[in-house]
């Protein structure tokens, strides 16, 4: 049985502000105030681990060392079949250090090239950490097919060269509120709501 979060206080380890309001509206209901790692001025731990998985682990532990409270992290990225998961873990480091992820989805393509295999994921994984060690941690997944060249502005990092599966157009090319509903991150969340915030 996953454990039930029954404290007052989460700290959301992430210093970006879209991450925090949003996962601030999801616990509200559920009457959890949400403190962000930026307003307690806790370092961001380097993601050493190998996995999704083990990095949120590490950023939430890494918070609930800092805070004394309970904390949650996420991990997410693009994996890539032909690619061996590439770029995973990696997706964010693949776009450099001025985070252009023009340059990031070219070198997937360039990675790609003729590759008859296209299909990809995004993966979400959760981890959420108490301060006497527990952890229960959590992974959504989208699956589809990767697309060239580039499409749509409407949503952010390789959003524009993936196509979900059942769909002709790119996450770049939907409806936020509809990528939302369907996402690695929703799956992600819902798991984690009716698992231990319900
Ligand atoms: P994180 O903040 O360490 O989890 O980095 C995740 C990286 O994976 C982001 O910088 C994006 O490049 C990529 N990524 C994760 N989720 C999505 C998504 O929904 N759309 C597009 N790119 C994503």
């Amino acid at each position: 049985m996953p454990r039930h979060f029954a404290e007052k206080r989460l700290v959301i380890a992430s210093h970006n502000p879209g991450k925090i309001r949003e996962i601030g509206d999801l616990v509200r209901p559920f009457d959890v105030e949400v403190v962000s790692a930026g307003d307690l001025n806790l370092p961001e731990p380097e993601e050493t681990e190998t996995t999704f998985v083990g990095n949120a682990v590490l950023k939430a532990q890494a918070a609930v060392e800092g805070s004394g409270l309970p904390a949650l992290a996420d991990d997410s990225g693009l994996a890539v079949t032909a690619l061996g998961g590439d770029p995973g873990i990696y997706s964010a480091r693949w776009a450099g250090p001025a985070k252009d992820f023009a340059v990031a989805m070219k070198k997937v393509q360039d990675a790609l090239g003729d590759a008859e295999d296209r299909s990809a994921k995004f993966v979400c994984a959760l981890a959420l950490a108490w301060p006497d060690g527990h952890v229960e941690s959590f992974e959504g997944e989208v699956h589809g097919a990767l697309s060239w060249p580039p499409r749509g502005a409407k949503g952010f990092g390789y959003d524009p060269i993936f196509i979900p599966d059942g769909f002709q157009i790119t996450f770049g090319e939907m409806e936020p509120e509809k990528k939302h509903g369907m996402s690695h991150r929703a799956l992600a969340f819902r798991q984690m709501v009716d698992a231990c915030f319900a």
